[in-house]
């Protein structure tokens, strides 16, 4: 165990490490995963996850891959949307993965603990029809960003195709205003990044083609970016 701490939603965690990294968790150390399902839910997070569905455009008899999927909330939306799916969520928090797992249609999913930047330990190299992934890229060293844009386009299936919803450009003053609790909660070093507009530069810069921003959604703290990628 790390003996470093970090803020989450203003409370301090530990951070946890696994393969010598460590990641932030989705809850602090004494909240309830629906804590963590009611704060998203402030988030327009039907407009956003649905806007994911919709780009991820899964087929029966696709592999897809929810990567940091937290509670599952995604996982589960793409499961109900393609039944005939196999959806696979992977998250290094064995504890927000637990309660996942209570959730009605889990069984239907496949949960692994694992780490966004090693993702040939849940499936193998270019396997995945679609990558999705949200609101995990924000609170990463921007290291991590890269390694785990990376390790996402190395099990994807060449003309795989991913989708991110993550806060991206904050492009007017309010959503800067809002955007002020993200980084209160998760901090500055790893946020700002994502709210400069970088993101599509790196997932470029990794090998990613036909990267856009597809939507963008204005929330209470600050704007989601749904963007789309992928690989040649
Ligand atoms: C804010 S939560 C988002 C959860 C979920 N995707 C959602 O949309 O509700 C961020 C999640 O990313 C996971 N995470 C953090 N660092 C990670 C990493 N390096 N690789 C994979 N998942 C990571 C955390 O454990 C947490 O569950």
């Amino acid at each position: 165990m790390s003996g470093s701490f970090k803020t989450v939603f203003g409370a301090p965690v530990r951070l946890r490490v696994m393969s010598e990294q460590s990641f932030t968790p989705a809850l602090g150390r004494f909240a309830l995963p629906r804590v963590y399902d009611s704060l998203i839910a402030l988030t327009r997070e039907r407009v956003w996850r649905g806007s994911v569905a919709m780009h991820a455009a899964v087929r029966g008899g696709d592999v897809v891959l929810d990567v940091g999927c937290g509670t599952g909330s995604l996982a589960l939306l793409l499961r109900r949307v393609e039944p005939e799916a196999r959806i696979i969520g992977v998250d290094p928090d064995a504890k927000v993965l637990a309660a996942a797992r209570r959730k009605t249609g889990a069984d239907a999913v496949e949960w692994r603990v694992g780490m966004g930047d090693a993702l040939t330990s849940v499936t193998e190299s270019g396997s995945v029809d679609v990558v999705v992934s949200s609101l995990v890229l924000h609170q990463c060293p921007v290291a991590m960003k890269r390694a785990i844009l990376g390790s996402m386009l190395d099990v994807l299936k060449p003309g795989g195709r991913l989708v991110i919803a993550d806060f991206g450009e904050q492009r007017t003053k309010a959503m800067r205003l809002a955007f002020r609790l993200v980084q209160l909660a998760d901090g500055k070093d790893d946020t700002q990044f994502n709210a400069d507009g970088k993101l599509p530069g790196l997932m470029s810069d990794v090998g990613f083609r036909q990267v856009r921003e597809a939507e963008t959604v204005s929330t209470v703290n600050g704007s989601i970016s749904v963007y789309t990628a992928r690989r040649g």
